[in-house]
């Protein structure tokens, strides 16, 4: 294992100010969203609004990497080059999602388990030597109170699953992102998404100690404690962040290297909010930043679908502003004043 490089590329994950945008997006999902804003999913599509986003102007100033799919990290872009080499020149360290999709767990119904274990050595093999310096594995857990769920039996699967992927990417010299998403759908409040937070994230850092992963080349991405989003009692930004920075406190190693948040369903300004209130209550034991895909991505998509041939640059810089916005949440200096600038 060779720790030097995986310090270095985990505290540039993280570096102050910046973040990761998350478009892994499998070609399932990303037709969704392409749909959406009107456009079919064709390979030249995917290409093509990809390539809009990691081409934006001075990305690199507040995005330290992105997280690719698949057929992403092998494509080249219009121009011929590959895209992982116009990220590389823009200073956007190139990412990549391994595991293999959430699926219901046999004997658990209404739970997910994540897959992809199976050859992940050969492949992270091959994802290095096509200049991926960290990977994503997500895992998704289900509260719904009715059913008694989660389950002990799903989340101790789940977080072992998580403990052997990153051991593997660590062996192979990339950073893991370890990401179990609570999710926030359904009509649970705070108070139980905060138990489910806190138990998920004990659970995981039990098994990343069990397969002996290096805490400080890893890192964490968690969803917010937040209440269901059918919940009738609806909270504030702060206590939000006040019960995300207490329970990340409560069951997250000082050693981790950093804490990137996914957006989960929130909307670009509620993600913005959130992340900046939290980095408020500092001074905190690691970096606090985001790994958004779609509080980064909503804006974009929408204006450079709604006329791909010429509004490349009015979407680049609805990415870059929210880029932007959120390089300044993950120092804690944002306003809503900025949205506007
Ligand atoms: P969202 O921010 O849209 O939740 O996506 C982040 C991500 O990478 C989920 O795995």
């Amino acid at each position: 294992m060779n720790v030097e490089q995986l310090l270095e590329t985990a505290a540039n994950m993280v570096a102050p100010g910046k973040g990761i945008l998350a478009i892994d997006e499998s070609t399932g999902t990303i037709g969704k969203r392409l749909d959406s804003v009107g456009h079919e999913n064709t390979e030249n599509n995917r290409r093509d609004y990809r390539e809009t986003l990691l081409t934006t102007a001075d990305i690199g100033e507040h995005i330290s990497g992105a997280i690719l799919y698949d057929e992403t990290i092998r494509q080249k872009g219009s121009n011929g080059d590959l895209m992982v080499d116009i990220m590389n020149e823009a200073g956007v360290m190139p990412g990549i999602k391994v595991d293999t999709g959430a699926h219901p767990m046999a004997g658990f119904d209404g739970e997910l388990i994540t897959e992809g274990l199976d050859g992940l050595r050969a492949r992270l093999e091959e994802y290095a030597e096509l200049g991926a310096k960290f990977a994503k594995w997500r895992a998704v857990i289900t509260i719904n109170e009715e059913n008694g769920t989660p389950s002990q039996a799903n989340i101790d699967a789940n977080c072992h699953a998580l403990a052997r992927y990153a051991a593997l990417c660590q062996e192979a010299g990339i950073v893991p992102i370890v990401e179990p998403e609570i999710l926030m759908n359904g009509v649970h409040d705070i108070d139980t998404a905060y138990d489910v937070s806190e138990l998920t994230l004990k659970t995981l850092f039990n098994h990343l100690y069990e397969q002996d992963v290096l805490l400080e080349g890893t890192i964490l991405k968690p969803s917010m404690v937040v209440p269901g989003d059918k919940c009738p009692e609806q909270v504030s930004v702060e206590d939000v962040a006040e019960a995300t920075v207490s329970c990340l406190m409560n069951s997250v190693p000082a050693a981790l290297a950093g804490i990137v948040f996914l957006s989960g369903g929130q909307t670009e300004i509620e993600a913005t909010d959130h992340l900046n209130e939290m980095n408020k209550l500092g001074p905190l034991p690691w970096p606090l930043s985001f790994s958004y895909g779609r509080a980064l991505q909503a804006s974009a998509i929408k204006v450079w679908g709604a006329d791909p041939s010429k509004n490349v640059s009015a979407a680049q810089q609805e990415l870059g502003h929210r880029a932007r916005m959120n390089g300044f949440a993950a120092l804690g200096e944002y306003n809503s004043n900025m949205e506007s600038s």
